[in-house]
């Protein structure tokens, strides 16, 4: 691999244009749950800004054909599947990216996943399994990512996908919610730790959007309804209206940014 520029680009001994703030040439690019949803709209995005991007996903299948997708557009892709709710899956991911000479510049931690149960009826194996796979599958890979980035110096860009229950309850989705609060809360930590070494850690908070996570609810009438109702934008998001947040938390338009949650909803928050 091409050594690509340091991520800091923008100084009084290194001007440059504003046009190129965005510019995600020469950097590589990890999206987690970049197969379909928010997470390929997230890979297609940075993929046209210039990065060379790493779609992941539980199914191999699911990864091949994302890459196929992407390639077609002629951009550059890798793919590498592995679950975010191992560890032991993590770090051999890493090892084959490391073997495959691919050294993440950005970091897109945005695989997640919903369980809904009242609390009341909720066991803590179901918890469990959304806090491994939401929280700390989150924090290993930024583990890994933000070590290779501390230790070839040239800085890098974490950026973690929070939610709407990041800041507001919700009913029947305790441990979604408490895990998208814990990533506001670590990613605040991840800036304050690694801002030394040049990397900048933000997340992004979607509103209601559309994707397969939310096929439930945007079939229910009355869900769909309320979702319309209760938002200032009278809407859903479509997954494309996240690109531009992640295009700016993954691009030195933000290296002075950092343990931020920028909230992507329509307005919904700032009505409560
Ligand atoms: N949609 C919304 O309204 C909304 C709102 C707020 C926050 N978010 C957050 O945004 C992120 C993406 O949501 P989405 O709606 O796009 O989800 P989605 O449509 O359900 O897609 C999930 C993606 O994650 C992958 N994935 C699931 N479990 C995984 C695991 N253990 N390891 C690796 N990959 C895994 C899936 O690939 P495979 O099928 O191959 O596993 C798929 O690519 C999540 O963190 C979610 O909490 C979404």
């Amino acid at each position: 691999m091409g050594c690509p520029p340091p991520l800091l680009l923008v100084s009084m001994a290194n001007p440059m244009s504003f046009k190129q703030l965005f510019d995600l040439s020469g950097r590589t690019a990890l999206i987690t749950g970049s197969t379909r949803g928010l997470g390929f709209s997230y890979a297609e995005g940075l993929a046209e800004a210039g990065a060379h991007v790493i779609v992941n996903g539980t199914r191999a299948e699911g990864v091949a054909e994302a890459v196929s997708k992407l390639t077609a557009k002629g951009h550059k892709v890798s793919g590498q599947h592995f679950d975010v709710g191992s560890e032991a899956s993590i770090v051999e991911a890493f090892a084959a990216l490391d073997a495959q000479g691919l050294e993440i510049d950005i970091l897109i931690n945005n695989a997640g996943i919903q369980f809904r149960k009242p609390m009341v009826d909720l066991g803590v194996e179901d918890w469990q399994k959304v806090l491994d796979v939401n929280l700390t599958g989150s924090f290993v890979i930024a583990r890994e990512a933000a070590k290779r980035m501390i230790a070839r110096g040239r800085g890098g860009k974490i950026v973690n996908i929070a939610s709407l229950t990041s800041a507001a309850g919700r009913a029947t989705v305790a441990p979604y919610t408490a895990s998208k609060g814990a990533i506001t809360a670590i990613t605040r930590t991840m800036a304050v730790e690694w801002a030394p070494h040049n990397i900048q850690s933000n997340a992004i908070g979607p509103g209601y959007i559309l994707t397969d996570m939310n096929q439930a609810l945007i079939d229910n009438k009355e869900f769909d309804a309320w979702v319309r109702a209760s938002n200032p934008s009278g809407r859903w998001g479509k997954p494309e209206e996240l690109v531009g947040a992640a295009i700016f938390l993954s691009s030195s338009a933000s290296d002075y940014i950092n343990g931020q949650t920028l909230y992507v909803d329509g307005g919904w928050l700032a009505q409560l």
